[in-house]
């Protein structure tokens, strides 16, 4: 028996050491700030396309913020974390990091001084990073204004405050690399799969997470959540009443919307602007990844669709008429307020993206969760600086709790063909009083950069 204790104790000692090896990491030598000239100006742009991808700027700029100066505050479920400051400021930005530095924290998630990152940063998607496009990437990043900014302090409750702890969690959720080729697939689809899992993370927002926060296995881009909204599925499971195909896809991801999907709103829409940044080929490639994760329609949606068609009594020549003509007669409440409130603008007569979407063709509508339809309800669209862009008044001072709830599930049966969603009214409280904090955006979708792309000095 003592033996048996002496054995168990040994192979503890063991595993913590085993552990304290894997979770230590060295600290990188810090360097001289590399100057401009040093890199060249072909890499710099291509960088600038990458960082747009990865959706630098989104997380590494506060609201009213300079560009890259981090301290954008990340709500997760444990706490709020502080993105970085990734100028190349000697003091307060990554200034001092060398290249491997960088491309270290991008493959494992480990800062310069040897300390694990927090998957706030989508470093799960990154590692699949080429070489190359991290090296792009970091002449990009240093080259960028250098701006002193201090982000404050990670609010998080002991332990998840000690950084050693995230060691266990990789231990667990990481699986560290760079992107393997299938062999099996055409090269435009390792292209696409190799933008949409590394460094455009689409399933950062769109894959359900489990309770310590990374990636459900097996329920990859089956639907997730961002800033209060719900990031529809993209695998089968998708809630397009028109099934998404390879040129639907390129379209939306182009230009922002497409007439048989409507516009890409909430945090949608920046990743739509950001991607116009990209070469068709690499948009194309997108597509032809995301079609194949959908695959083809089953019969039944097959045949759902082509009735969903005919309602919008879209003909061969692709006319649309007013869906008001043909849809139900709204006597319910719910149908009274569509017509005082809504259909001048969506009974589908105003061309997209400008015109509201006729609901019929709505993934917000027909989705399982109604979060995105309340957040679009109460709060609206508002409108871009500078540029026309789809504008919706919010009806949260106009309709009560029971007035939305009994709207929304006019819209369900009416339009989804699906009975109304049976936890609505709760959500559209707990939306009403910021739990959720929904972030308000205008679907502009269009190309935005930051303030300093292309700055020369
Ligand atoms: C979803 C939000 C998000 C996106 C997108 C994002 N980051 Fe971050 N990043 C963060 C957060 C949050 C941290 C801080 C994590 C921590 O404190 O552990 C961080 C940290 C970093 C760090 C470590 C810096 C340091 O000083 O420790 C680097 C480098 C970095 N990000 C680069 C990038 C690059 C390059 C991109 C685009 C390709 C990018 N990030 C996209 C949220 C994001
Ligand atoms: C920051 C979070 C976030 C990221 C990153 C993100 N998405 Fe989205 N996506 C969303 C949200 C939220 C919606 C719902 C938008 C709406 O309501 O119009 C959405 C909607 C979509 C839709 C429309 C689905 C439908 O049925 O209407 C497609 C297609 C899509 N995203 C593709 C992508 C691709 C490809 C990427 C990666 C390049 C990506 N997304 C990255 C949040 C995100
Ligand atoms: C002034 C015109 C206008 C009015 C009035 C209006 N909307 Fe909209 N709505 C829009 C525009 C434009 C869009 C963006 C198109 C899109 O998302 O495809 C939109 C988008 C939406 C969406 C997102 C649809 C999707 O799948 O992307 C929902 C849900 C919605 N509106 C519901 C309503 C409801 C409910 C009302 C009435 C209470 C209403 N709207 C009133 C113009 C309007």
């Amino acid at each position: 028996m003592k033996r048996f204790w002496i054995g168990v104790l040994i192979l503890i000692v063991v595993c913590l050491a085993g552990f304290v090896a894997y979770a230590w990491k060295p600290a990188i030598d810090p360097i001289e700030p590399p100057q401009r000239v040093s890199f060249d100006q072909a890499l710099i742009e291509k960088g600038a396309v990458l960082a747009s991808v990865g959706n630098c700027t989104a997380c590494h700029t506060k609201p009213g913020g300079k560009s890259f100066a981090g301290g954008l505050a990340v709500p997760t479920p444990f706490g709020t974390i502080y993105s970085t400051n990734i100028t190349p400021d000697a003091a307060t930005g990554i200034g001092r990091w060398s290249e491997a530095a960088f491309s270290r924290a991008m493959r494992e998630g480990v800062e310069r001084d040897g300390n694990h990152l927090y998957p706030a940063f989508p470093f799960d998607h990154f590692t699949l990073v080429s070489d190359e496009d991290n090296k792009a990437l970091y002449a990009y990043l240093m080259t960028r204004h250098a701006v002193e900014n201090r982000p404050p302090a990670n609010e998080l409750p002991f332990p998840l405050n000690l950084r050693f702890v995230l060691a266990g969690w990789k231990l667990l959720f990481f699986n560290k690399g760079a992107y393997r080729e299938d062999a099996a697939q055409s090269a435009e689809w390792n292209r696409g799969a190799y933008l949409v899992e590394g460094l455009g993370h689409c399933g950062a927002c769109h894959t359900p997470r489990n309770a310590l926060g990374a990636e459900r296995k097996g329920a990859h881009l089956a639907g997730g959540e961002a800033e209060g909204w719900d990031a529809f599925a993209l695998n089968a499971s998708s809630s397009a009443p028109i099934p998404w195909t390879h040129d639907s896809l390129f379209a939306y991801l182009r230009q922002g919307w497409h007439s048989d999907h409507g516009v890409a709103n909430g945090p949608m829409a920046e990743v739509t602007g950001n991607l116009g940044r990209l070469p068709d080929s690499d948009i194309s490639a997108i597509a032809t990844y995301l079609a194949s994760r959908m695959g083809e329609p089953t019969p039944e949606r097959a045949a759902a669709a082509e009735d969903t068609r005919k309602k919008l009594s879209i003909d061969q020549g692709g006319t649309p008429i007013p869906a008001s003509a043909t849809a139900g007669s709204p006597t319910s409440r719910g149908g009274a307020i569509y017509q005082a409130a809504c259909a001048t603008c969506h009974d589908g007569s105003r061309p997209q993206p400008f015109g509201g979407i006729d609901f019929h063709l709505s993934s917000t509508i027909a989705a399982g969760d109604p979060q995105n339809a309340i957040n679009v309800v109460l709060f609206g669209l508002p409108a871009a600086s500078g540029r026309e862009s789809p504008i919706m008044p919010g009806f949260a001072a106009m309709l009560t709790d029971d007035q939305v709830a009994d709207l929304l599930g006019y819209l369900r049966e009416a339009y989804a063909q699906k009975p109304a969603w049976a936890d609505a009214k709760a959500k559209i409280a707990d939306t009403r009083s910021g739990k959720y904090r929904v972030s308000v955006r205008p679907s502009d979708g269009i190309e935005r950069g930051p303030d300093n792309v292309g700055a020369k000095d």
